[in-house]
């Protein structure tokens, strides 16, 4: 059976305050779900307070972009070295806000989660397509196409220990979501674009849906056979919402 994620990127929020609060009421409310793993992903600066304050729980911890260096002069750059040493086992790349505001190619994309991979953190790599493309009749021909840039070079392993994330940007914080079928029908494909690479690692990645995920579509999303979890993002925000879509889970 493939494992399931639900992951919380909580975006730029959370002061040290902020963290304290919510992740004490996750680990409090949160429960210890079969073959699915919990992972939140707060900003930089607060990810060794989450890890102490996770220290005995379930919960997974994951940063929300790495660096493709190593170390050296890349100002306000993190390398995977200090993901892993403040606690993170995940990071989040090619988030559609990367892509956006600081002009993150498939290819860099690519070379941060062979990064990521060979340091031993799991990437969770994010697609999908813009409102216009959609509109445009062309979201197969855009997600496909970034399915290959992404998963570029990649020996079969290394998409197995991998999770992708299909999220459309035009679901993402605009309270639209991908009906289920629209969604699933996205994921069939993705999948089926990873079997072209390797048939046994499509059957074991977990591809997450992202986009305005919450308590009340979270049932009818993750129903869906290709659908194996979500990447959360306002919701993850609400100790009650997140526990709740891992329910659903
Ligand atoms: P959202 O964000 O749940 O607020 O739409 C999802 C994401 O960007 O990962």
């Amino acid at each position: 059976m493939r494992q399931k994620v639900i992951a919380g990127n909580w975006k730029m929020n959370g002061t040290p305050r902020e963290t304290k609060a919510l992740l004490k009421a996750l680990v409090a409310a949160s429960r210890t779900p079969e073959n699915c793993a919990m992972v939140v992903c707060p900003p930089y600066p607060v990810l060794h307070l989450a890890d102490v304050i996770l220290k005995d729980s379930p919960i997974k911890l994951g940063a929300q972009d790495m660096s493709v260096h190593d170390r050296g002069a890349y100002t306000a750059e993190v390398s995977a070295e200090m993901l892993l040493t403040a606690g993170a086992t995940y990071v989040i790349l090619g988030h559609s806000e990367r892509r956006q505001y600081h002009a993150e190619s498939d290819q860099l994309v690519n070379a941060k989660a062979k990064k990521a991979l060979a340091d031993g953190l799991i990437p969770i790599i994010c697609v999908g397509e813009t409102l216009e493309e959609r509109e445009a009749d062309r979201t197969e021909e855009v997600v496909g196409s970034q399915i290959g840039g992404v998963l570029a070079g990649f020996a079969p392993d290394m998409i197995a220990r991998s999770v992708i994330a299909y999220e459309p940007v035009w679901a993402i914080g605009t309270g639209k979501t991908a009906t289920p079928e629209m969604a699933q029908a996205v994921h069939r494909f993705i999948r089926n674009r990873v079997a072209d690479l390797n048939q046994e690692a499509a059957e074991t990645v977990p591809i997450l849906y992202g986009g305005s995920v919450k308590p009340d579509n979270a049932d009818g999303l993750l129903s869906q056979p290709d659908i194996d979890g979500a990447l959360v993002g306002g919701a993850a925000l609400k100790a009650d919402d997140f526990v709740a879509i891992i329910d659903a889970a």
